[in-house]
C-alpha cells in the first residue's frame, strides 16, 4: 500500500529511509472556488453608491483592456522597429511602454478598491479591447506610429467620456485618475509620436517652399 499522498493534503507520510517532512511540505497543486465572480461588486465604505461603483468599474475595465493592449503594442514596436530612426524610436517606445504600465496598475487597483474585479489575463483583454489587432509580423515605422496613434485616440475618447460620467455621478477619484493620469499621459504621448510623421527634410532645407512659394 502506498504511503504517498498529494502535497495539497499536507499529509505526506514517511516512507522507508525517508525523513518525515511534516509541516515543511509545500501544499502545491491546489485549486479552489472563486471567492468573487467577475462582474460582481463587494461593498466598500467609500461613501459611494453601488450603482456608481458598478458604472465606474465597467468603464475602467474597458479603459484597462485598451491600455494593456496599447502597452503591449509599444513593446511589440520597441522590439520590431527598423530603419534610420531605430535607436530613438526603440528608446521612445520603451519609455511610453513603461508609462502605460504605470497607468495599467493605477486603473486596475482603482477597480479593485471600488469593489470590482480588474481584467488581468491576455485572453480576457483580447476579448474586451476596442483596439484593432496588428499583424504578428513587422511593419514600417509610419504604420507602427499610425497604429499607436489610433489606439491612443480610442483610449482618449473613452477616458474623457468615462471621466465626465464619473464626475456627474460623484466619483471624483475615478474622474481624477482618468483626467490627471490617463488623459494627460496619452495626450503627451500622442504629441511625441505625431511629430515623427511630419514630412520635413533631414539634411537639405526645401528652398522651394520658402516665402510661401
Ligand atoms: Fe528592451
Amino acid at each position: 500500500m502506498s504511503t504517498q499522498t498529494t502535497p495539497a493534503t499536507g499529509n505526506a507520510s514517511k516512507t522507508k529511509g525517508q525523513a518525515d517532512v511534516g509541516e515543511a511540505q509545500p501544499l502545491y497543486a491546489q485549486r479552489g472556488r472563486e471567492i468573487q465572480p467577475y462582474g460582481t461588486l463587494t461593498r466598500m465604505p467609500l461613501g459611494l453608491g453601488e450603482k456608481v461603483c458598478g458604472a465606474s468599474v465597467a468603464s475602467l475595465n474597458q479603459v484597462l483592456a485598451d491600455t494593456m493592449t496599447l502597452r503591449d503594442m509599444y513593446k511589440k514596436h520597441h522590439w520590431q522597429v527598423a530603419g534610420h530612426t531605430f535607436y530613438q524610436l526603440h528608446l521612445l517606445f520603451d519609455k511610453h511602454h513603461k508609462e502605460q504600465s504605470e497607468l495599467v496598475d493605477s486603473i486596475a487597483e482603482r477597480i479593485q478598491l471600488l469593489g470590482g474585479i480588474s481584467l488581468a489575463m491576455a485572453h480576457d483583454v483580447a476579448e474586451t479591447t476596442s483596439v484593432p489587432r496588428p499583424p504578428r509580423g513587422r511593419e514600417e515605422v509610419p504604420t507602427q506610429i499610425s497604429r499607436l496613434l489610433e489606439a491612443h485616440e480610442i483610449i482618449l475618447k473613452a477616458a474623457r467620456g468615462a471621466a465626465r460620467e464619473a464626475a456627474d455621478a460623484g466619483d471624483d477619484g475615478t474622474n481624477d485618475l482618468l483626467v490627471s493620469e490617463v488623459v494627460r499621459t496619452n495626450e503627451l504621448q500622442v504629441w511625441f509620436l505625431a511629430e515623427h510623421l511630419v514630412d520635413t527634410p533631414m539634411i537639405r532645407a526645401d528652398q522651394g517652399r520658402q516665402g510661401g512659394k
